[in-house]
């Protein structure tokens, strides 16, 4: 259940433009100042990564657009990886890292981040798209399927207090108990209701029982939950969609969570109106503190 465009829809450069803030951010990040160079250089990599993965947030540059800063718990997740010194960050579905350079370039050290997609060409992209190497960006990339229990399970990890080694992760699990801050965006929709639900409960059970650590991200809902499904230009589209009341009773069930949902009106690529839900799931104590 998903939305799919194929690799051979033609891409439509028309959609990209950067706001000055990316402007910045890209600028940065690639060292190229020249802005239809700037521009020649992520069409190029765009191209590459619709013909691995044709995802709309792809084909509509969401990777462009800074999103994990916009989100309302942004600046309190970044202030939990200033207090405490061995904060981890996951960022679940990362396409090409995008989330985790910003999060690195605010701050959040980037050995202390990890990254996660079942595409290692998409992370190898990545590395393209920001003229980088593992060794002048020393993050932690893993590739798997989040929906695989033996790669992400909704089990309790052992009580160890000890980190692994991020460098040398075979799988999500050795995480578990052990993470700061997940972000998740644009990843759950495209599952279908019951893989939704388990996904939550195994995100819940990465994160440490720390009061404040918390999961926090974006996707497609509804004001009222059900399947989306039709047509929307070049892309079929069939999701199973939450809405915030019933999303954030997923996260209540899965633990000692405050969990906090609203939706976005969205106007699509050809006028439809969507809606985004843009949700967090902070860990409180168990009186709820
Ligand atoms: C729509 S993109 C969103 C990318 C990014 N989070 C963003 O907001 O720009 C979804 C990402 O999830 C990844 N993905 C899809 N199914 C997955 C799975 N079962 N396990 C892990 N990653 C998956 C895709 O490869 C893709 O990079």
């Amino acid at each position: 259940m998903a939305s799919f465009f194929t690799s051979d829809t033609p891409l439509d450069p028309r959609l990209y433009g950067l706001d000055d803030a990316a402007l910045e951010f890209f600028k940065q990040q690639t060292g190229i100042t020249e802005e239809n160079e700037l521009k020649h250089h992520i069409l190029a990599v765009q191209a590459k990564a619709f013909a691995v993965a044709p995802y709309y947030c792809i084909y509509t540059f969401v990777f462009t657009r800074l999103r994990i800063s916009k989100h309302p718990k942004y600046q309190s997740a970044l202030q939990l990886g200033r207090d405490c010194k061995s904060a981890l960050l996951l960022d679940l579905g990362c396409c090409f890292g995008n989330d985790a350079r910003k999060a690195v370039a605010d701050g959040w050290p980037a050995t202390q981040v990890i990254s996660t997609d079942i595409k290692q060409e998409l992370w190898d992209l990545g590395h393209v798209l920001f003229r980088s190497t593992p060794a002048s960006f020393p993050s932690h990339f893993i590739a798997g399927d989040c929906l695989d229990p033996t790669f992400l399970s909704s089990e309790p990890g052992p009580s160890s207090q000890s980190l692994p080694d991020l460098s040398s992760l075979t799988s999500l699990n050795d995480l578990r108990g052990k993470l700061t801050a997940v972000h998740a965006a644009s990843i759950f929709h495209l599952f279908s209701q019951e893989e939704q639900a388990s996904l939550v409960r195994a995100v819940a059970a990465l994160l440490s029982s720390e009061p404040g650590s918390i999961a926090f991200g974006s996707h497609v809902g509804l004001p009222k939950q059900g399947i989306i499904q039709g047509k929307a230009g070049a892309m079929r589209v069939k999701m199973y969609c939450y809405d915030p009341e019933s999303w954030n009773k997923l996260w209540e069930d899965a633990g000692p969570f405050k969990a906090e949902a609203s939706l976005k009106e969205l106007v699509g690529l050809n006028g439809e109106i969507g809606w985004e839900m843009i949700w967090s799931a902070t860990v409180i104590t168990k009186s709820g503190v």
